[in-house]
């Protein structure tokens, strides 16, 4: 329990008003006393359902109970509850039983059945979670890992009986702009899951803005990526970047590896707008005027299309997929038999639904006008695209909410935050005085003659997107994460159902933050002071093991195969000094202490390399991370002992040599093709290896150091 005793100021904190206050809250009849979790023994998995897999999610490889049970006893392990797993009959005393129940006794808001329900029953005997589906027994495990965290392991006498609201809760990623490695996306499913989130969008293509001053010629050279990598023979040309995409192997990882936390990849490739990659692979289909828009006339073009989705249907584990459509600006009846004829063919192939994103709604009072099949759902962003309600719901269209209320976009906008509105989550509904709590029925926080009634059925959910407009050198990949930080918390509350109160909500989701299972997206090290890391290879540094003693308690000890001077230095010359320790996140203070002796390659020498981030001499101090150089205006000079300080610092990185001046890290953005924006750039520590058989310069190393503060 020694892990939990940080979270005990909480304790009496977490039930008011019928409810166990955690993110999402969870409806509660409260009884006396408290049960330990470390007094429980056994994690009992009732063997009548241990293999039993719930076809009615939105995922196509949904777990068994009895392997969501193996997840859930490896989340208790890292909060250092040791329980057995085994299958049985019932619940026995001091066990978390965990049994299957009858669907219909869980309903969302619209009155619908719902396979996500589950209740959670704590005694002085045990628990035991029953769920409408191993999925509701997921959310119910969540639960319990919150409440344990927030009451210093225990959890509170009582019964919840839960159940979403709706069915569609998470968040879209524009990985089109910019490359997330799969270990990212995977670590994003961790956060949110822990939020009882079920969906993650992933936008898989996509180009910067095509600005209309552009030449043909330069159209064609701009950014525009597709993330998928196939060898399929008709796609070869599609994909030029093999290494800034996922390959089907990769790609199934990322998705088994979220949906093994109950949460869906629902993938998009994006056309006939923002469809630049395609015109860049086969230009004959692009739109004189603007090539980011598929020209459909082009007899080739919906053949095309039907190639890819052909190609990559098979490798997508879920019942939806997305095919973008946004923003097109040509011909309407074009784009609305593009999106049929798609849909005919992913449901045909694949058996699928098809999505789009709202661009030209319906219209029923002109036949020329060919409209898009009822049965292709849409995801509002805008009401200047078109109004949710009268436009699609009472047409009979299924909408999902993404108004750009919760919009950001990376690193600057001219439109957007670089952090989730958060506070909207907690007052964004208008037909409450003073405004109570957005829930995904609520499109207009203004105006609410514009959203449907809450138990309406047409409304899907909400999925709020991250977009990178401003492409790949604007951000690191942690940047994403530090964006939603907040705000996959706040709006899981509410796309749950849940009621906390803006007051209730910080406090809660820092007692909860540290433990947060599968996933360290702030790079944290444990460590029992402000020094993280301290080698010394001075004078007193004698030993003639390869061994590198940690001097700050921490144990962190280092390796190294160099050989060492008469001083106890190491000499860096085609060896390295290893550490245990991969990457450091905010904020951290990293010094190296050497001398360069040779820059044997003074355009690409590497001092530190890390998990994220590697520190390089080009011969520009230079931080090289998610595949961009950063450099700033100085170098180092050669032949020189001196300290070489970087410092990350919130969302900013500095280096300072000695005790000379800091100096920043920054990113010069292209804004559109129009002017260029300066940004702050924050890198992790690199922390895996000084030196190395090609790091291009040789040298000596005094000591490194970290320290967690700046
Ligand atoms: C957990 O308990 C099992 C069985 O009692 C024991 O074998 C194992 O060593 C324990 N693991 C830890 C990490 O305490
Ligand atoms: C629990 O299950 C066992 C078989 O695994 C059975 O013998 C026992 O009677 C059951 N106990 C209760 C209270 O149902
Ligand atoms: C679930 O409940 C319904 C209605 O009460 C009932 O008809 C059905 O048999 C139950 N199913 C199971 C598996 O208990
Ligand atoms: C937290 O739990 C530990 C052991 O379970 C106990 O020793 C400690 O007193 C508890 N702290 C509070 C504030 O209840
Ligand atoms: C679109 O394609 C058609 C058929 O190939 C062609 O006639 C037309 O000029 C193209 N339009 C534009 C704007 O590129
Ligand atoms: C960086 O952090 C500062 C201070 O917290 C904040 O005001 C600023 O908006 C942040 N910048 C970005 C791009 O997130
Ligand atoms: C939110 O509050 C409403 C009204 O008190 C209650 O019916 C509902 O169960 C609560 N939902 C959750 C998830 O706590
Ligand atoms: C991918 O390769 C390109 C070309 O070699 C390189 O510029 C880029 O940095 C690499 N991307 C990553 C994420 O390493
Ligand atoms: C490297 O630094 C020099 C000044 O020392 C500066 O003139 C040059 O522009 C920098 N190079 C890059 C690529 O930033
Ligand atoms: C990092 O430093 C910034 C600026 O001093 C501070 O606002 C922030 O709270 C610190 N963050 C952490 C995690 O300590
Ligand atoms: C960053 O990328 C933009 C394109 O989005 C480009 O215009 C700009 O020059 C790049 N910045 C650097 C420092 O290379
Ligand atoms: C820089 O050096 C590394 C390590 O030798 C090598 O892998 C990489 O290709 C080099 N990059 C360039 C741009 O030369």
């Amino acid at each position: 329990m020694i892990n939990l005793l940080r979270a005990s100021i909480c304790l009496l904190a977490t039930t008011t008003n019928g409810q166990l206050l955690g993110i999402p809250t969870a409806p509660f009849s409260l009884g006396d006393g408290r049960l330990a979790l470390h007094d429980l023994t056994t994690l009992v998995v009732d063997s009548q359902y241990a293999d039993i897999v719930d076809e009615r999610g939105e995922t196509l490889i949904p777990p068994t109970l009895l392997e969501f049970a193996n997840t859930f006893a490896g989340d208790l392990q890292t909060l250092d509850v040791n329980i057995t797993t085994k299958q049985g009959q019932n619940a026995s005393h001091g066990s978390i039983f965990l049994t299957l129940g009858n669907a219909s006794d869980y309903y969302d808001i619209a009155g619908r059945e719902s396979s996500e329900g589950y209740t959670l029953s704590v005694s002085s005997s045990g628990v035991t979670i029953t769920g409408a589906s191993p999925l509701g027994v997921w959310w119910g495990t969540r639960t319990v890992l919150q409440q344990a965290i927030l009451n210093n392991g225990s959890i509170p006498h009582g019964i919840a009986s839960d159940t979403p609201g709706w069915v569609t809760r998470g968040m879209m990623l524009d990985a089109g702009r910019h490359y997330y490695p799969p270990d990212f996306l995977i670590e994003m499913c961790a956060y949110m899951s822990f939020f009882k989130q079920n969906t993650f969008h992933v936008h898989l293509s996509d180009n910067l803005y095509n600005n209309k001053d552009y030449t043909r010629e330069r159209s064609l050279e701009l950014y525009a990526r597709f993330r998928l990598w196939s060898d399929a023979e008709e796609l070869a040309g599609l994909n030029k970047f093999r290494n800034e995409s996922y390959t089907k192997e990769q790609f199934e990882q990322i998705q088994s590896s979220c949906a093994a936390r109950g949460v869906t990849i629902l993938p998009e490739i994006e056309a006939p707008g923002h469809a630049l990659v395609f015109v860049q692979w086969k230009p004959d289909l692009g739109l004189t005027d603007d090539l980011s828009l598929l020209n459909i006339s082009n007899p080739d073009t919906i053949p095309t299309m039907k190639t890819v989705w052909s190609e990559f249907l098979p490798w997508f584990h879920t019942k939806t997929v997305s095919i973008g459509a946004d923003e097109y600006t040509a011909e309407v009846n074009d784009y609305n038999i593009f999106v049929n004829a798609m849909a005919d063919h992913i449901h045909t192939t694949s058996n699928k639904s098809t999505r789009i994103w709202g661009t030209f709604p319906p219209v029923y009072n002109d036949s020329h006008y060919i409209n898009i099949y009822k049965n292709v759902s849409v995801q509002h962003w805008e009401f200047f695209e078109d109004n949710p309600l009268y436009d699609y719901i009472r047409n009979n269209y299924s909408v999902l909410n993404s108004d750009d209320t919760y919009y950001t976009v990376a690193k600057w906008s001219g439109s957007y935050p670089q952090k989730v509105n958060v506070s909207t989550t907690f007052i964004g509904n208008p037909s409450t005085p003073g405004g109570g709590p957005w829930y995904p029925y609520i499109f207009d926080t203004k105006n609410a003659s514009n959203n449907p009634e809450p138990d309406e059925p047409l409304v899907l959910g909400s999925i709020v997107p991250l977009w990178n407009d401003y492409g790949a050198n604007a951000t690191v990949y942690s940047e994403a994460y530090y964006t939603w930080r907040e705000g996959i918390p706040a709006l899981a509350d509410k796309q749950w159902g849940g009621n906390l109160t803006q007051t209730e909500f910080g406090g809660l989701l820092e007692a909860l933050h540290p433990y947060i299972p599968g996933q360290d997206l702030e790079r944290t090290i444990p460590s029992k002071a402000s020094t993280i890391l301290s080698y010394s290879f001075a004078a007193a540094y004698k030993t003639s093991t390869e061994e590198i003693e940690d001097a700050s308690g921490n144990n962190y000890h280092g390796s190294t195969d160099c050989a060492k001077n008469e001083e106890g230095s190491l000499i860096i010359d085609s060896c390295s000094l290893k550490t245990p320790l991969s990457s450091k996140g905010r904020n951290y203070t990293l010094t190296l202490s050497f001398s360069i002796s040779t820059l044997e390659d003074s355009t690409n020498a590497t001092l530190i390399t890390g998990g994220d981030s590697s520190l390089m001499l080009t011969p520009n101090i230079t931080f090289f991370a998610g595949g961009e150089y950063f450099r700033l205006n100085s170098s180092i000079p050669i032949q020189q002992k001196l300290d070489l300080n970087i410092i990350g610092r919130g969302n900013r990185t500095f280096a300072k040599v000695d005790d000379g001046e800091e100096e920043e890290f920054s990113t010069k953005m292209g804004i559109n093709g129009k002017w260029f924006g300066w940004g702050s750039m924050p890198f992790e520590a690199p922390l895996k290896e000084v030196g190395g058989e090609y790091a291009g310069w040789t040298g000596e190393v005094y000591g490194l150091r970290l320290l967690s503060v700046a």
